[in-house]
Order: structure tokens, then sequence, then C-alpha cells
């Protein structure tokens, strides 16, 4: 493409993007296809010839869309949202055609500066306290795995990635069940395993780590000659809403002198809500946490905002200076690869910047509660029906539920809600997504798509009934 034509598809395009979120609501939330549908209508090898862009295009509209699952759908209420407001997408836009990397100070200087202040701005719309630095990663997974990675380096006295794990003592980290699965993965690649992931009993309806129980563990290990090196808990676990007590952990931890990171992949964003802070209450007791700008706050994936207390850890943990990346004459500036595991960085921070600046906190936090107020009216609207039981309460805007028929015993509950489920999202007028809670099958819901309204997440309940009364489960 020459300079002209570039402008000419960036424009249709974008365009494009404007036209296809305008008639989301008239599309399927998920497509109803068969797999391999896109896998056979590929030619099976590359063109050895350019191709008109006029036809790529077709193909685009012709066999891509079709069978997309439409995360900006006002109607998807399953997993957690992936919103992308449309500021965010202006920026990464801006952010593709720029096209920087964004590894060093140097190699872009208004990436890092712009990263450096939008994590502040976001640190103080979060309530954090000041002792909190923050860096954009590409993903909580990948926070987390810093924070394994760093929680193992601290434990072992700095000599991990020296030495290597072999003859080292046996670390332990400790963690509910109701964590994201990345914890697990965090352990296994940081070379602990995940027989070292101890896990600790839950109870009360928040679905918290019992904080008895997490002493009793690490005295326990203790003794038998492991080494603790941290603890990770969830506010807002991806199946329920999980949520530990945060001030109770955070004792323990002190007390061990271990390290503690908080995942807040999902509910993170609503505690730029002060009435919601309460679930994350004792944060400032954390020397780690992550929450996802790219789930329910609006910005493009990815972003999620890793924030830490001590950032010489995170760089001691992770920084590598081989000559070729040396900055010199600048000693002072922040170098974020250096806080990550990948060296190469898009911009990130600009997404942030558009999306806070064009709704301005109020605007984000009215999106929110108003998600939490129609998940819980409509909660109690399923617990009233014949038929259904509510599971798990709303944890902010998520909650559980299960459509009861009589006379079934739990395995075919089981069956029969998978079946619904599934039946659901064939029939696209909503997606949700199913999960167990306590060994049993609950379908899950939540609100957070910026382009719901009331009436779109009310609209489940008539829908559920439809399904579930006509028998297609
Ligand atoms: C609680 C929680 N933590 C972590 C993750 C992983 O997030 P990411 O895709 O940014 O790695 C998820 C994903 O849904 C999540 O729900």
């Amino acid at each position: 493409l020459d300079d002209t034509e570039f402008k000419t598809w960036a424009v249709r395009a974008a365009a494009w993007g404007a036209d296809y979120r305008a008639d989301l609501s008239n599309h399927p939330v998920r497509p109803n296809i068969d797999p391999g549908t896109v896998t056979n209508a590929l030619p099976p090898a590359p063109p050895e010839s350019p191709e008109p862009m006029e036809a790529i295009f077709a193909d685009f509209e012709r066999v891509i869309v079709p069978a997309m699952t439409h995360w900006q759908h006002p109607r998807f209420f399953a997993y957690f949202p992936a919103n992308a407001a449309p500021p965010s997408v202006v920026a990464e836009i801006l952010v593709s055609a720029v096209a920087a990397q964004c590894m060093l100070w140097q190699t872009s200087p208004a990436a890092t500066e712009l990263e450096g202040g939008v994590t502040d701005w976001l640190r103080q719309a979060l309530g954090l306290p000041g002792t909190f630095t923050g860096v954009l990663q590409d993903s909580a997974s990948t926070a987390t795995l810093a924070a394994v990675l760093t929680m193992r380096e601290r434990a072992l006295g700095w000599a991990g990635n020296r030495q290597g794990l072999s003859g080292q003592p046996r670390l332990r980290v400790y963690a509910s069940g109701e964590t994201h699965t990345s914890v697990e993965k965090a352990v296994w690649i940081s070379g602990i395993g995940a027989e070292n992931l101890v896990r600790i009993p839950v109870g009360g309806p928040r679905r918290a780590m019992d904080p008895a129980a997490l002493a009793a563990a690490i005295a326990a290990d203790r003794a038998a000659s492991y080494v603790p090196a941290g603890i990770i808990a969830c506010v807002g676990g991806t199946s329920v809403g999980g949520t530990d007590d945060i001030s109770a952990v955070a004792a323990v931890a002190r007390a061990e002198d271990l390290f503690l990171h908080v995942d807040a992949a999902w509910a993170g964003s609503a505690m730029i809500c002060p009435e919601f802070r309460h679930f994350w209450s004792g944060i400032e007791g954390a020397d780690s946490l992550v929450m996802n700008p790219h789930k329910w706050l609006g910005a493009q994936f990815e972003c999620a905002a890793h924030f830490v207390r001590d950032p010489e850890s995170l760089v001691r943990t992770l920084a590598i200076r081989p000559d070729y990346l040396k900055t010199q004459g600048q000693a002072a500036v922040i170098n974020y690869s250096e806080w990550s595991v990948p060296l190469g960085r898009r911009f990130r921070a600009l997404k942030l910047w558009f999306l806070i600046r064009a709704y301005g906190l109020e605007g984000l936090r009215s999106l929110i509660r108003n998600h939490v107020a129609w998940a819980e009216a409509l909660a109690d609207a399923i617990a009233r029906e014949p038929g259904f039981d509510l599971v798990t309460a709303p944890m902010l805007s998520l909650f559980s539920f299960r459509h009861r028929p009589p006379a079934l015993n739990e395995q075919d509950l089981d069956d029969h809600n998978l079946a619904l489920t599934d039946a659901i999202n064939r029939d696209g007028r909503i997606y949700l997504t199913q999960t167990r809670v306590d060994g049993r099958v609950a379908i899950r819901f939540q609100a957070g798509s910026f382009a719901a309204t009331e009436a779109d997440v009310m609209s489940a309940l008539g829908i559920l009934r439809d399904i579930a009364n006509a028998g297609q489960a």
C-alpha cells in the first residue's frame, strides 16, 4: 500500500468499526457454527502474488466476521467483560500507526512518561496509597507471574535466577481454590511446581480463605523444612467472585514475612467507586496487586495495571542489562522492560489516557454502578422465578444460578444445566458460561458490557424462561 491507499483503507477500517459496533445488537452474541468452518474457508497455501485490498477486505467480511464472538455486544454476559470503549480504540489506532517499541525510556520517552503518569492517575482513582507504583503489563497472568518470580527470588536470597532451583529448598506458595488458573501457571513456570501451591480452604458467603488455616499451613510447612515464599489472595475470583479478607491475609503475611500478591483482575475496576472498596479493605498491606482495565474499565486489550510497593524487588528479579540496552547518561529514567517478562512492549498508556479523559472518573463510575445495580435486580428476579435457584449472590455484577426442574437428581441437574447453557448460547440472544460451585454445575451471569442497557440485562430473564420452559436443553 502506498501512503494514499493506506489512508483510504485506514479510514474505511475505522468507519467499518463504528458501523460494526452500532449494529451489534442485531446479531447473535456467539456464532452458531461448527468447528472447522473458518479453517475450511481458507486457501491451503499463501498467495505468491499480491492480492487487492478490496478482495482481502471482502473476505474479512465474508469469512471472518460471521465466525466472531462479539465481546462488545450489549448482551455479552459470559466470562468477564473485555470492553474496548471507543476512545481507547481510537488511541489504539494511533498506537498501531506509530508502532513504537516501548521497552526503554529512550526507545519512546513519551510512552514511558505517560505510563508513569497514567498509572499514578489510576492509583489515585482506585484509592490506593502513594506507596504503590504502577506498570502496565500485557495481562494479569504476566503480572502474577512477575509477582511469583519476585516471591521466589526474595525467598531464595536472590539466588534462583543465578543458580537455578536444583539444590534449593522447596518453596511454598499459598492461595485458595477460588484464584484464577494463572496462579497455578505462574507456580509451574517459576519452577516452584504445582505440588508446592498449597490450597487454603475457604468459608463464608465471600468464599474467603480461612486466615487461621493459612497460618497453620505455613507453620506446618516450616516444621517440615519447606520455605514459604508468598501468598496470593483474590478479590473477585473468576468462578463466582470469591473474595479474600485482605486485612486478615495481610496480617498473616506480615507476621510470617511473606510476599503478598492480590489478584483483582476483574473486580479491581470497581474500586474506582469508593462504596465498593470494602471488598479489598487492607489492600495497602499487599506487596503487589493486579487489576485489568482491559476487562471492566473499557481499555482495549491488552492493559493490566500491576501495582507494586517495592519496585526494586521487581526490577532485581526481572532486569537484565546487556550493553546493547544500556541508556547512556540517563541513569534516573525508568526502563519498563525491567519491570516485565517480555522485552518488547506496546504503548499501552495512550488508551488509558484517552479513556480516563474522555469519560472522566464519574462517567466510568456510573457505568460500573449501573452494571452492579442491574445484576442485583436480575439476581433478585431469578431468585423469585419458579424453577430457578440462585446459587451465589451477586459479588458486584457477578452471580450464579441453576435451573431446577422437579424430580432430577444432582447428576441429572448438572447435565441439565450444562445442556441449558449450551441451548442459551446456540439461541444467540445472550451469552453465558457455566462453572462449578462446591462440585455442582451453576450458570454464571455477569453484567459489564459498556454497551448494555438495563433492558438488555433484564431481557435475560425472559430468554432463560423461554428456553428452559421450551425444554430445548
Ligand atoms: C480473576 C482473574 N485473574 C486473572 C485472569 C487472567 O487475566 P489475563 O487474561 O489478563 O491474563 C482472569 C481472567 O479472566 C481473571 O478472571
